[in-house]
């Protein structure tokens, strides 16, 4: 049985204050959600008062990324995998599509990336996913296999037991398109069938592989109901307590 995510990316919104009112309003509104992980990807700056203020609860703590660099230094701007893990994380979302857009990072960086955080003993949330282009040019599977096999290269059989996959169509994300479930499943059983050449087919089956890009409480139960997508990485509904709540709650 795999345990669903919901998790929260809040990207780069929310002052301290906010950030903590917001995540002291979710607690008691998903604190009866068992049947699923809740996590929430505060900005660095309010990630520490977050984790701390949410101690004890069952939601946890997401990086929004990390350093690709393992050893403290000389690189300014960055955050390593151990301090996100020494400010409370237990998870991090890597290779976003936003880095990727945005930042330029490569399969190289989110695979170095994915190393660090799992050094870290971070879980990582590794999100892939291909863009209008590439989705009408009628090969977005080329495109998610290469960012899945650049992104998990070199991984050991046990560092496979421990990631979670995010599969993010670009064209989906913040645009109010939605993948329908059919384009989300159709995608997913193919990521695991993909993982399953890496890893074992045990593992492939464990492996968590959560849908992302314009997820509300309206379209959520649809993609739930489909039987490889295990959870949602959400990023505009997570920003309001009772919105994100309904999405954890997304079996009521
Ligand atoms: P969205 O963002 O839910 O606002 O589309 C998803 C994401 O970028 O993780």
């Amino acid at each position: 049985m795999r345990k669903p995510v919901i998790a929260g990316n809040w990207k780069m919104y929310k002052l301290v204050a906010d950030s903590v009112a917001m995540a002291l309003n979710l607690r008691p509104l998903v604190a009866n959600a068992n049947h699923c992980e809740v996590i929430i990807a505060p900005v660095f700056t309010a990630l520490k008062t977050v984790a701390d203020r949410l101690e004890g609860s069952n939601i946890k703590i997401a990086g929004q990324d990390c350093s690709v660099e393992t050893q403290h230094g000389a690189h300014t701007g960055e955050v390593a995998a151990d301090m996100l893990r020494d400010a409370g994380a237990s998870h991090v979302i890597v290779g976003h599509s936003e880095r990727r857009q945005f930042y330029f990072e490569t399969d190289t960086f989110v695979n170095r990336k994915t190393q660090a955080a799992l050094a870290a003993n971070l879980t990582p949330i590794v999100c892939v996913g291909e863009t209008l282009a590439q989705r009408e040019a009628g090969h977005p599977e080329s495109v998610v296999r290469g960012q899945l096999e650049g992104g998990l290269r070199g991984l050991t059989a046990s560092d496979l037991d421990r990631i979670i996959v995010a599969y993010e169509p670009i064209w989906a994300i913040g645009t109010g398109l939605t993948a329908t479930p059919e384009q989300a499943q159709e995608m997913h059983a193919f990521i695991r069938r993909v993982f399953a050449e890496r890893a074992s087919n045990g593992q492939a089956g464990a492996l968590r592989i959560l849908y992302g890009g314009s997820v509300k409480p309206d379209n959520i139960a649809g993609l739930m109901k489909q039987p490889d997508v295990d959870g949602a990485l959400v990023g505009g509904a997570s920003l309001e307590a009772e919105t994100f709540a309904q999405l954890v709650n997304y079996n009521r």
